[in-house]
């Protein structure tokens, strides 16, 4: 539920134009829009209610809410859920710790793996890969923030930290054209099968699908040798990494999705700057907290018309490190690693990708499947912020 930055559109229906301009159809007022608020429960009745009793309340205050968008998350029987694409989403997250805790013999706690980033990257007030207490809003010290429980700010005299165990929400709407999806995978197919039948007997829809994400659809990644096989728990394995395992991107090519999202130490130019680079890498991650909206489609070559995609929501303390970054270096970088003018498959504009595929380079058209519909960035607080900013 957002209640009215700016930047929420009014959507439209119209793909963008090949040129990228947008048609008079597609230029939309922006919504004011000055708060979110996520309402979870066990089923869609519940949150419905709660929603409807939330708006009442609200409405009480003269807050209107200009847009609402009801959310699900259907887990399989593993814990696993899937985007509207089909494919098993919201596996790989970093494993935050705590820098400054330590063991029962006194010692600095150890990190947690390949995927460990300090705890200061989510939360605010602690301590980020920088090794900097991560920055956030302060208020004066008054009776009521004091009241509140906000913390005594440690650096800045006669202020409290309101940010304190606080953190920022990236918000996008991502519509996601499903039918389009699969219709290019399959004319992808079909073009490569055409150029080559002697050798591409194995290429088809969900073929080109898997290397656009870098994942198979239950989420395992993609090796040279086939899949990486499952954890411990039967679960995809997340703690790899490229360089040992496929550093030519030849099972999950260099431009894929998770590849591009998380490169990991792949841009490593040699095995001596693994970590280096791994570290690197760490200190762009995102905690994704996405939902889906909308219907399933039931029949994916064929559109019904119906609006769906998926609510991407992701934490992070520097925005401009962690998710702009993400975006704009790494996802959206026509010239990322040793590509050249092509950018993620998945998400981002129709353009071409490179598969590499054993001795071979494959080069498949993809068009543009996700659409931007609206978004904003937002302070997500903590409860005794909470408590302070209701006494305003
Ligand atoms: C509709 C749009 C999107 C879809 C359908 C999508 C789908 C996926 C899928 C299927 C995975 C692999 C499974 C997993 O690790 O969870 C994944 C991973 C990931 N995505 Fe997306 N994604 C979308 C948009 C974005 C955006 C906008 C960003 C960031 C700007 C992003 C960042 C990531 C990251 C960081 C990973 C994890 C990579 C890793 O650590 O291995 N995604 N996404």
């Amino acid at each position: 539920m957002i209640a009215g930055g700016p930047q929420w559109s009014a959507n439209t229906h119209q793909p963008t134009p090949p040129d990228g301009a947008p048609t008079q159809a597609q230029i939309t007022t922006p919504t004011t829009v000055h708060a979110v608020v996520l309402l979870y429960d066990t089923d869609e009745a519940a949150a419905e209610t709660w929603s409807a009793a939330v708006e009442a309340a609200l409405a009480l205050h003269d807050v209107r809410v200009v847009h609402r968008l009801p959310l699900v998350l259907d887990p399989d029987n593993m814990g696993v859920s899937r985007e509207h694409f089909g494919f098993a989403d919201g596996l790989s997250q970093p494993a935050p710790f705590d820098a400054q805790a330590v063991t029962l013999a006194g010692v600095p706690a150890p990190a947690d793996g390949r995927n460990s980033v300090p705890l200061g990257e989510f939360l605010i007030g602690h301590l980020n890969g920088h090794h900097e207490k991560a920055p956030g809003p302060i208020v004066p010290d008054t009776p009521a923030s004091a009241a509140a429980g906000l913390a005594p700010h440690e650096l800045a005299e006669g202020f409290r930290d309101l940010g304190l165990n606080g953190s920022y929400v990236v918000i996008r709407e991502l519509r996601q054209d499903v039918a389009a999806f699969w219709r290019s995978m399959q004319k992808g197919a079909e073009a490569i099968r055409a150029r080559d039948p002697e050798h591409s007997a194995h290429i088809d829809a969900g073929w080109i699908a898997e290397r656009v994400v870098g994942r198979s659809v239950e989420g395992h990644l993609l090796c040279p040798a086939g899949y990486q096989p499952a954890d411990r728990y039967g679960l995809p394995d997340n703690d790899f990494l490229f360089l040992d395992l496929d550093p030519q991107g030849v099972g999950c090519p260099v431009g894929a999705h998770v590849r591009r999202a998380n490169p990991r130490d792949s841009l490593a130019p040699s095995a001596a700057m693994a970590q280096t680079l791994l570290d690197a890498a760490n200190n762009h991650r995102i905690l994704r907290r996405g939902r889906k909206y909308g219907p399933k489609l039931a029949d994916p070559s064929t559109d019904d018309g119906q609006d769906r995609g998926l609510l991407f929501m992701c934490l992070n303390t520097d925005i401009a490190r962690q998710f702009e970054f993400v975006q704009q270096t790494w996802l959206l970088n026509e010239n990322f690693a040793t590509l050249f003018d092509e950018t993620d498959p998945l998400v981002g504009p129709a353009g071409a990708m490179t598969i590499r595929d054993t001795a071979l380079r494959r080069r498949v058209d993809v068009e543009t499947f996700v659409q931007l519909v609206g978004g904003d960035y937002f302070f997500l607080p903590s409860l005794p912020a909470l408590a302070y900013l209701e006494t305003l």
